[in-house]
């Protein structure tokens, strides 16, 4: 008997020294590093790319590198990070050489947004958007737009903060999280003149199945549509404050999702914030102002061809 005892003791003894050691190594070693790769790449500007890269960083990037105080994309702590993954600082992307992104290539930018990979090799986890189905044209537009002098990117030497992940996100990005492939063949533009398809490329792409299907969790970034509860709401976005905000379910069930909304009170929703007979939509959903109706009424029909999903979603905080 206290022969198994002892044994026990240590087969316990030894347990507990790995999950230690296992603790230090993941924290020692934090979030982890891969090969970066040479790649030709070069984002052409041109007066359209300019303007429509506005539209994009405008929908997708501004949420969190934006420094409201100082009017530009020189980023700060974001308040809506979950605190189990730690102070996750949104780093300054205007053009300056010291704390921006401006000694940064056309390719080490492609590479970072397609893949997650930063330039120094490092991962940047789920808190850092990444963008593995935008077409190529949209992602040179993106790029043009972040190397110009408009306002929200023109250097802006504001210091960054470095990111102070928890155990927890380093944890989940040695194990879990993984980079994204590059692309193997070029993604074209989708057909704007088919709105179903436009309205496809545009739900995937201006995330807006990220947050509006069941959870972070259980999407799909690469393949959106086998995201569980693809659009039919109920994940928990957090406000400014750290509350959950949870997200309605925009698939065309009558009763539980938006069914019954016509084109033009889609459109003032995605838009504005106007909801008819209920109080504006509040943060994180923020009024997309730069996308035209065309492209939100596109959405739209795109939702209307989706599988219904009956999942009833009481607005947060009212
Ligand atoms: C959900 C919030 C979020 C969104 C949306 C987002 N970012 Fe980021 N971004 C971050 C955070 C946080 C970091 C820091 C990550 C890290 O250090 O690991 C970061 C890092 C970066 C970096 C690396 C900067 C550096 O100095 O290391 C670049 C470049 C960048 N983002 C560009 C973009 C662009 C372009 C977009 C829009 C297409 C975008 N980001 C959208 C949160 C976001
Ligand atoms: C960062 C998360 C997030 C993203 C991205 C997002 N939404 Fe939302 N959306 C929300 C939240 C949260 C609400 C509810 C806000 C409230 O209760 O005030 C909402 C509300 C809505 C509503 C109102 C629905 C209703 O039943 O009242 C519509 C329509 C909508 N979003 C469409 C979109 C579209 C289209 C996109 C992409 C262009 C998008 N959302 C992207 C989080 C998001």
């Amino acid at each position: 008997m206290k022969k198994i005892l002892r044994i026990l003791l240590y087969l316990i003894g030894i347990v507990f020294l790995f999950l230690v050691l296992g603790f230090l190594y993941i924290q020692i070693k934090g979030i982890p590093k891969y090969d970066t790769v040479n790649i030709d790449y070069h984002a052409e500007p041109n007066p359209e790319r300019l303007e429509r890269g506005k539209v994009l960083v405008g929908s997708l990037c501004i949420g969190c590198h934006i420094n409201r105080e100082a009017g530009n994309l020189s980023g700060g702590l974001m308040l809506d990070a979950p605190k189990e993954f730690g102070k996750i600082y949104a780093q300054n992307i205007t053009g300056d050489l010291n704390y921006g992104i401006g000694a940064w290539s056309d390719a080490e930018i492609m590479y970072l947004l397609r893949t997650g990979i930063k330039r120094n090799g490092s991962y940047a986890p789920p808190y850092m958007a990444k963008l593995p189905n935008l077409s190529d044209e949209d992602m040179a537009s993106v790029i043009v737009f972040l190397r110009s002098d408009d306002p929200w990117v023109a250097a802006s030497p504001i210091p960054d903060k470095p990111c102070e992940p928890s155990f927890l996100t380093k944890a989940l990005s040695n194990a879990v999280f993984k980079p994204f492939p590059l692309p193997k063949a070029p993604i074209p533009m989708p057909d704007t003149s088919n709105t179903i398809e436009w309205g496809r490329y545009m739900a995937f792409n201006m995330e807006c199945f990220s947050c509006h299907s069941a959870d972070f969790k259980s999407n799909d970034f690469l393949n959106p549509e086998l995201s569980a509860g693809y659009f039919g709401g109920g994940n928990k976005p957090l406000n400014l404050e750290g509350q959950v905000m949870l997200t309605p379910n925009l698939t065309s069930d009558n009763e539980t999702g938006i069914g019954k909304w016509t084109k033009q009170q889609f459109i003032n929703a995605v838009k504005s914030g106007k909801v008819e007979g209920q109080e504006a939509l509040r943060y994180p959903m923020n009024p997309y102002v730069r996308l035209s109706d065309k492209e939100v009424g596109a959405i739209y029909d795109y939702l209307r061809t989706i599988p219904p999903i009956s999942n009833k979603v009481v607005r947060s905080g009212l």
